[in-house]
């Protein structure tokens, strides 16, 4: 085999041989390139004489073109393989069903979207939001806030308590949210606007009590405040959280030791079909306690009852979600159950606003 067939061979071996295209432009540079082994036997025509170079031109040019050709066609070869993998790769099967996106599957809770309502009026009113504990001591769940010792109102709490400290002392699982009343005095000068919301407990259950629900207290305290505010205030509330124009509220004069006067708030509804409809009908609910902060309270917050007055209220999230949502039912709230949360529950990026919408 002559030199220039055995590097015919050698190249198109190589060619043949290139697996990818990065490889066969190697090949092409060695072969072709400017430094490339047959370009360097073409440098070697210009000093042969005239009758080799007859017989050598054509032979390195005719390579030169056969070289090129198998090049392109190994090209065209790679290529069609390389498209070929990546649809291989790629390949999508569309009788697949569709894969919710993760932002639509999960849910928030109702209480956990009503305190979100609750709290977007009451920031928009000025308020700011307060916490405290849920395991309470007796001084702050009942004795500061007017409940002396042996008061029958005490009773009425149905409350958990824990076994006695070493100091005889009795802790009790908060019966209510109104602790926080005195926590917030103790540390806050006024003027006071804030609104606590948190879970409280009694020894209650049936279709509308659990042993664990929540509340929504409100608290103001200032030297001006009255009872002209607290119907306002409550009554912008209402509106606002039940998403209608106009809502006739009834104030009835009741008792709570915190408070004096006390005023109970029913709402209008009308409970003759099969659920209740509010602002219609002749009859009324309770949704709330309420009243202006009785001295004593004010004094056990470390407050001047001669300089500061305030009003309160405390309203159950759970009742008025449950109304507002017409969930017939308290205890699914509590029970986890998946197939609940997806029909009542809320998508997780609507955020309760008052300029985007409350609920929707
Ligand atoms: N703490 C009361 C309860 O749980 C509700 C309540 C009534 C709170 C009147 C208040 C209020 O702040 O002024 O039954």
């Amino acid at each position: 085999m002559s030199d220039i067939e055995q590097l015919e061979a050698d190249i198109l071996a190589q060619i043949e041989g290139a697996g990818d295209e990065t490889a066969l432009e190697n090949v092409r540079v060695g072969a072709i390139g400017k430094k490339g082994a047959l370009s360097e036997q073409m440098k070697t025509l210009g000093k042969m004489s005239a009758e080799e170079r007859q017989v050598m031109g054509p032979l390195l040019n005719g390579l030169k073109a056969k070289v090129t050709e198998a090049i392109k066609q190994r090209q065209d070869v790679l290529k069609r393989a390389s498209i070929e993998t990546r649809l291989a790769s790629e390949k999508v099967d569309v009788t697949l069903p569709v894969r919710a996106n993760p932002l639509e599957t999960g849910r928030i809770h109702p209480i956990s979207q009503v305190m979100d309502e609750i709290t977007a009026i009451f920031a928009d009113m000025g308020f700011t939001v307060a916490e405290g504990p849920d395991i309470e001591t007796d001084y702050y769940n009942f004795t500061a806030l007017n409940f002396p010792e042996g008061h029958p109102a005490r009773e009425m709490h149905d409350t958990f308590f824990f076994n006695p400290d070493e100091n005889g002392e009795r802790r009790v699982l908060r019966t209510h949210t109104s602790p926080v009343q005195i926590r917030t005095m103790e540390t806050q000068k006024p003027p006071i606007r804030i609104v606590i919301p948190g879970k409280t407990y009694r020894q209650d259950s049936d279709a509308t009590h659990s042993a664990m629900f929540h509340q929504l207290e409100g608290l103001v305290v200032d030297e001006k405040a009255n009872i002209a505010n607290l119907k306002w205030t409550l009554m912008e509330f209402c509106k606002a959280f039940f998403e209608v124009d106009n809502i006739d509220m009834r104030f009835r004069p009741s008792f709570f030791p915190f408070t004096e006067p006390s005023l109970e708030v029913d709402l209008q509804c009308d409970r003759s079909g099969s659920e209740v409809k509010l602002g219609e009908g002749n009859d009324w609910m309770e949704i709330l306690g309420s009243g202006m902060v009785h001295p004593n309270v004010l004094r056990a917050g470390g407050l001047d009852p001669d300089v500061y007055q305030g009003f309160a209220w405390g309203i159950g999230i759970d009742r008025i979600a449950m109304l507002k949502y017409g969930m017939p039912d308290l205890r699914p709230f509590f029970e986890a159950d998946q197939r609940w949360i997806n029909h009542y529950g809320f998508r997780p990026l609507d955020m309760p606003t008052l300029f985007g919408g409350l609920s929707t």
